[in-house]
């Protein structure tokens, strides 16, 4: 007895991007979703020096960055703040963020974070996709 053919259409197949990379190329720029937090997570190498990230550790030579989406800017008791940036009447959110991490001194003249803007579109966009996590 034979079998009929299944009449139906087959499922479009998905369509696989296979990226290749040179060795000791600049790395590809951020552009998955999936992995932007990831990204973000690598990319805020580049503020551990001054920050930490994790819920209930104290501030370091910058304010803890744990809960930072949300929050009054300036706002931590166990930092030592700009009346700058105290005073500036910024809640963090992605916006706000984007400008002061793209330049610290332009969106804030006279903060004192000397250090750690990022003048990259995309690195800037996966450190706050990153911040937006560290929160319960
Ligand atoms: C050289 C040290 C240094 C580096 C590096 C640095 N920061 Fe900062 N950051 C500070 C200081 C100091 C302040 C407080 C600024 C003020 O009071 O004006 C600050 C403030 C902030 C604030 C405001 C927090 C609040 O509680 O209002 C955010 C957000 C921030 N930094 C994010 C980052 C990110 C993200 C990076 C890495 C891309 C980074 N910083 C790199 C020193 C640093």
């Amino acid at each position: 007895m034979a079998l009929a053919a299944c009449g139906s259409d087959p499922a479009p197949e998905p369509v696989e991007q296979i990226v290749v990379r040179e060795p000791g190329a600049a790395p590809a720029p951020v552009e998955a979703a999936g992995d932007i937090v990831a990204a973000g997570r690598k990319a805020f190498a580049m503020c551990t020096g001054c920050h930490v990230a994790k819920a209930g550790e104290p501030s370091a030579a910058g304010p803890n960055l744990y809960g930072v989406v949300g929050r009054a800017a300036g706002s931590l008791d166990d930092f030592a703040y700009s009346e700058e940036l105290a005073g500036s009447g910024i809640t963090w959110d992605a916006a706000s963020l984007d400008r002061y991490l793209a330049d610290p001194q332009a969106a804030v003249p006279g903060t004192s974070m000397s250090a750690g803007a990022v003048p990259d579109d995309d690195r800037r966009a996966a450190i706050i996709a990153y911040l937006e996590t560290l929160r319960e």
